[in-house]
């Protein structure tokens, strides 16, 4: 295992690695992805081991541009106005399969559709265009615990199992791609991201509806509730601290702890307010809280609006009880 910046040299390197059937730590906006061959079942084997990963929860494909996502599914109407506005970026399009299309069973577990997405991260396009192959790429972490957006993170999770990993800091984003199904009558969000119900109404001119991720047979496999979790307890929408518990802030957080309160139990989300700072700061945060030493993390609330979903979305996985 080794972590190099990501530079043209060690993209060739991680290329040749997914070549021959190799785990490469990527870079993406959303957050850090396990990249294996697509078209290879064994490499593809390869993440859900490294994960922990239940097999029936299909991956995400990753593909260079839009032309190079026509080999694999059916671009219909819809998703071709949906890749025009957020392609290269943070969402991913459930689409039918194209007949003959040669990605691994194992990566969509075995499913008609298949998952697929233009990440925007220059090194990931770089690896993207250098490999010439359709990559599978979950998040980098064991299965039900925080996403990677630091090499680190990846690092820390996954460590020996992975070949290569391109480090290239932190994610601009720091939540994982919005999953948009458009292989139905209506698009549905499985997945909140950054690209917002709002965003794509107004880009695809038609309303989008919200899967309800609590049920135990979800669409998207990988909604299951408990899935974002640090190992303490996470309690939302604090409005004070209790003994032992560190504190995940929202904006102003002068009334909630004593001056005192020791600094590595901590953190806040955004003391502006600003919604893409906070999505971007969540789970680093979650993990540093996590490893603090503290006996729970109390979190204020964060608003709705925008990629606040989002980010509501993870905190309500992360406070799930087993
Ligand atoms: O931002 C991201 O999307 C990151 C980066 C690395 O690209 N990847 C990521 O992958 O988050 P993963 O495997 O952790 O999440 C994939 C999600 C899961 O919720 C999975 O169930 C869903 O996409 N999914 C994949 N294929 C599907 C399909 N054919 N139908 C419905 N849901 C699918
Ligand atoms: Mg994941």
């Amino acid at each position: 295992m080794s972590i190099k910046s990501a530079t043209s040299e060690a993209i060739v390197e991680a290329a040749e690695i997914l070549k021959s059937g190799g785990l490469v730590g990527m870079p993406t906006e959303t957050v850090y992805g396990l990249a294996a061959n697509a078209l290879d079942g064994q490499a593809v084997a390869k993440i859900f081991e490294a994960k922990g990963r239940p097999s029936f929860n299909p991956l995400i494909i990753h593909v260079p541009d839009i032309e190079s996502a026509k080999a694999y599914v059916e671009i219909t109407e819809v998703a071709r106005l949906a890749a025009h506005h957020f392609w290269p970026g943070p969402l991913t399009l459930i689409l039918p399969r194209k007949e003959g299309c040669p990605v691994s069973e194992l990566a969509s577990a075995g499913l008609d559709t298949l998952a697929i997405r233009v990440p925007s991260h220059p090194a990931a396009q770089e690896l993207l265009k250098t490999c010439k192959l359709p990559v599978a790429a979950p998040s980098a972490n064991k299965s039900g615990s925080l996403s990677p957006t630091t090499p680190a993170h990846v690092h820390d999770s996954l460590g020996a199992s992975v070949d290569l990993i391109l480090a290239s800091g932190s994610c601009d984003v720091g939540l994982e791609s919005t999953v948009l199904d458009l292989s139905g009558e209506k698009p549905v969000i499985l997945r909140p991201g950054a690209v917002t119900a709002e965003n794509l109404e107004e880009a695809l001119g038609v309303s989008v509806e919200h899967e309800q991720g609590d049920t135990d047979a979800p669409k998207s496999p990988g909604m299951l509730l408990k899935h974002y979790a640090p190992d303490i307890p996470v309690r939302l929408n604090a409005i004070d601290v209790q003994e032992g518990e560190a504190l995940l802030a929202f904006g102003s957080d002068k009334f909630m702890v004593a001056r005192d309160f020791p600094s590595d139990m901590r953190r806040n989300l955004s003391e502006s307010q600003d919604l893409h700072e906070a999505a971007a700061n969540l789970f680093a945060m979650l993990k540093e809280l996590d490893q603090s030493g503290a006996n729970g993390i109390a979190v204020m609330a964060v608003p709705e609006n925008g990629i606040g979903a989002a980010i509501n979305d993870r905190l309500k996985r992360a406070a799930q009880k087993d």
